[in-house]
């Protein structure tokens, strides 16, 4: 088991620990094949994520390494993803669907999408598993091969797996893996606290 302490967030206020526990790492364990329970869970917290009027504004393709549909997510990586990304146990497409079947845009579907992966990721880490988000994809070359309508718009890719060595790792990305991890203080983010 690897000693992650030094990815810990060092919060100014105290956080629910698997929030603060939570990160992203490249080096994932390529021996493993997935829990599918632990899996299921993932995806079903996902599924009990909030949205706009309950729109559910997200899809899913959920691949596991050794198929090709898997192989075909990892040929719409973009350049450092496709070095590090290939080694999880699962990968997903994370889509939106932007307009509705009555072609109503889905004004929320982004934010909508982004709540729900946020809740995979998190059912995720209180499992055992990491969880890294991926914006660097070939958009047109995933909606090509999945036979994606237009209204459906992959947004991201999601590595899922077992958390790695950083051995494993070249040397750019292992220096990112070893540092601790740093945000903007809260007061910068909160314009207005009246
Ligand atoms: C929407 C989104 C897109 C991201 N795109 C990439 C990416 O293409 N490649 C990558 O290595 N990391 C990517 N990341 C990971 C972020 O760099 C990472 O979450 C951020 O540095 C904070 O680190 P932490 O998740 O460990 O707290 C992305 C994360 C999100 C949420």
């Amino acid at each position: 088991m690897e000693n992650t302490d030094h990815r810990v967030a060092q919060t100014s206020a105290p956080i629910l620990g698997v929030l603060a526990q939570r990160w992203s790492p490249r080096s994932f364990d390529s021996t493993v094949t997935i829990d599918e329970k632990v899996l299921t869970s993932a995806l079903e917290a996902a599924r009990w994520s909030a949205s706009a009027a309950n729109t559910q504004p997200w899809r899913l393709v959920v691949t596991r390494r050794g198929t090709s549909e898997f192989d075909t997510i990892v040929a719409a990586l973009m350049g450092f993803n496709t070095t590090w990304a290939s080694s999880a146990a699962v990968l997903i497409v994370a889509i939106a669907e932007t307009i509705d079947g009555d072609g109503k845009p889905l004004r929320w579907a982004e934010y909508d999408l982004g709540q729900a992966m946020a809740h995979l990721s998190v059912q995720a880490h209180s499992d055992g598993l990491h969880v890294h988000q991926m914006g660097g994809i070939f958009v047109d070359k995933l909606s090509e091969a999945f036979h994606l309508d237009a209204r459906f718009v992959p947004v991201s890719a999601v590595a899922l797996g077992v958390l790695g060595s950083p051995d494993l790792l070249d040397e750019k990305a292992r220096e990112r893996e070893l540092a601790p991890r740093s945000r903007r203080p809260l007061d910068g983010t909160i314009l207005v606290n009246a």
